[in-house]
């Protein structure tokens, strides 16, 4: 666990309360009175356009195709639906290389597609959130060309460098040893201009000048451009890495130190990347989106816009993102600590609880935790965490106190697509090769959205969709799974409904341990309501559990609300607290009263 100054600054002077048991089992209090904005118990849904519906059967998803299945997304429960990035690209890195901010990629339809998908999703009461890719845009876009030719207002728009001449070989060279996402170097040399530029991710996507105010307000001009569209908010995309530490007084960058991590030259984690990811500056961009959001609201009025920040990084940089007692920051720094910490510590129920620590004991007073346990950058939840783990980690994400996130497909149990080295399309795995790339790929959740048991999983028409379908798809879709009785779907839905009518898990406190060997436990309460209690055996064999070891505060019994598909148990029965048995991979959630209603 990270122990930082933002800790104790967070736990003294916001005055946080957690009381930390030995060992095993945490406790949270949240305020009770406050009355939660929407997107505080929000339901997000992760939508990866290309990959959800397609509507015109080219094999390539598209704005009309969500629109069509917006209802799907309401029969969910879904509050805001965030889209990767729809706008004109290339797509070296599937719209994450911009060449237009301001105008939609034509196969995915164009802006009177989008203000129908609004309207139409106006209409539904849901809310719809962009992608903002505030970094770096497309070598394609016209800034970048601009820039290359060195046009007025535009020469500095991007981060360019002369090099340096290798004393030895009298050879021009890279500006520094800065290593780009995708393998290789952050520099490419442009002939054009006669410089290097700087690109933290493909050699395609030149990364923005942010000490350039003209790119701080053109960026600014994007945020309200879509605002005007009607859009809810801004998932902001590879936030960290917005600013680089600035030459030294000799107009030179510094080299990044080793890090000792592997000594394959060509991947980034080779080096350390202190001085291009996580600067203070990028901190204070962010709280300057925030004013551009709180303005909008001031100025046009309606629900709040909120700002989703995608950042992997240590606590005591992801909490600021939040904002101190002086400025507002964003909403939610996504908190991917069920990803991250479980990748590296593997699945249990000990990890699972670090992994919740980490986030709640740093998290400032008064602001909202958020659950990810995927994105199109990960492979399927189902696949990481294990298929028998897959209710139990939607359930997990629901049970815990604030806002949470579901990356398309998670809610049918989907697993990884199988992609061969002929079809791979990401460039993370492009960059490698055909010995290593599954190593990097990120093809394998981008497989098309699975509808249906019939030709391309109903996402398609087209004769070949533009990446293969993932192999489950007949047993695992939506038709299949809303017809049975029991299905990951309908334990979704289920889920998402007690989550809006439960008072203790909209407002409640959180108590959450680990019990036995591997079950991890959340119980959250308020009082004048039954508790909650959620439980799942991250074991792969059955075990008995004494939930007194946990919570001596519990009633001798607890009543069945909701369970994961391996639960042979009935819903409305009740279970003895001090002997309670779990299956392998079981997940449940109780009530400790006796009523299984909760509509
Ligand atoms: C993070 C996005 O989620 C990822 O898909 C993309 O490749 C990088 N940022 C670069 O924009
Ligand atoms: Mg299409």
């Amino acid at each position: 666990m990270h122990r930082t100054r933002l800790d104790l600054f967070g736990l003294l002077a916001f005055g946080l309360v957690i009381l930390a048991h030995p060992n095993w089992s945490c406790e949270t209090t949240t305020s009770t009175t406050v009355t939660k904005d929407w997107w505080e118990n929000a339901q997000f849904y992760q939508i990866y356009p290309r990959s959800f519906m397609d509507s015109d059967g080219d094999g390539i998803g598209d704005l009309n195709g969500i629109t069509g299945k917006l209802e799907y997304l309401k029969d969910l429960g879904v509050t805001a639906a965030w889209l990767s990035p729809i706008f004109t690209s290339p797509m070296v890195d599937f719209g994450y290389d911009i060449s237009d901010f301001f105008d939609i990629q034509p196969e995915y339809g164009t802006l009177d597609d989008f203000r129908a998908l609004i309207k139409r999703a106006n209409e539904l009461d849901l809310k719809i959130i962009l992608d903002f890719v505030p970094n770096h845009s497309s070598d394609e876009n016209s800034w970048f060309v601009k820039s290359v030719n060195r046009e007025k207002g535009y020469e500095d728009y991007y981060v360019w460098h002369d090099g340096k001449v290798n004393a030895s070989t009298g050879e021009r060279q890279p500006p520094s040893n800065w290593l780009q996402a995708f393998r290789g170097s952050a520099w490419e040399w442009n002939e054009k201009r006669q410089q290097y530029y700087l690109h933290q991710f493909a050699v395609q996507q030149a990364d923005l000048n942010y000490r350039n105010p003209l790119v701080v307000e053109q960026m600014k001009r994007v945020l309200r451009y879509w605002l005007d569209l009607g859009v809810a908010g801004f998932r902001c995309d590879a936030v960290p890495v917005l600013f680089e530490i600035e030459p030294d007084a000799d107009g030179q960058y510094a080299d990044e130190e080793v890090s000792g991590l592997t000594d394959d030259v060509d991947d980034r984690k080779y080096l350390k990347s202190d001085l291009i990811e996580n600067r203070p500056e990028t901190i204070d961009m962010a709280y300057q989106w925030r004013v551009v959001m709180d303005d909008y609201q001031r100025i046009h009025g309606g629900d709040t816009r909120v700002l989703l920040i995608e950042t992997y990084a240590p606590p005591a940089y992801t909490m600021q993102f939040y904002g101190n007692r002086s400025t507002a920051g964003a909403h939610l720094p996504f908190n991917f600590n069920l990803i991250t910490v479980l990748a590296s510590d593997g699945v249990s129920a000990g990890s699972i609880k670090t992994a919740v620590d980490n986030w709640l004991d740093n998290l400032p007073a008064g602001r909202t935790p958020n659950w990810v346990i995927g994105n199109h950058d990960q492979r399927r939840a189902a696949s990481r965490y294990g298929t028998a783990n897959a209710d139990a980690m939607n359930m997990l994400v629901m049970v815990l106190p604030g806002a949470s996130v579901t990356y398309q497909g998670e809610e049918l149990g989907m697993t990884d697509g199988e992609i061969s080295w002929e079809d791979t399309q990401d460039p993370a795995a492009c960059n490698s090769n055909s010995d290593i790339y599954e190593q990097f790929t990120r093809d394998p959740s981008r497989t098309p959205f699975q509808w249906t048991s019939g030709t391309n999983a109903g996402f398609s028409t087209a004769s070949k969709t533009w990446l293969p379908l993932a192999a489950d798809y007949q047993t695992l879709n939506v038709d299949v799974e809303a017809a049975a009785q029991r299905s990951h779907l309908n334990i979704y839905k289920t889920l998402v409904e007690l989550r809006k009518s439960s008072l203790p898990l909209r407002n409640g406190s959180t108590k959450y341990g680990v019990v036995g060997e591997n079950v991890f436990v959340v119980k959250r309460y308020i009082s004048g309501s039954a508790s909650i209690i959620y439980l799942a055996n991250f074991a792969s064999k059955g075990v008995t559990v004494d939930l007194y070891e946990f919570d001596k505060t519990l009633p001798t019994h607890l009543t069945l609300l909701i369970r994961s598909l391996q639960s042979s148990k009935a819903e409305g029965s009740q279970f003895e607290v001090t002997g309670l048995s779990l299956a392998a991979g079981e997940a449940l959630v109780l009530s400790s009263g006796s009523s299984s209603r909760f509509d």
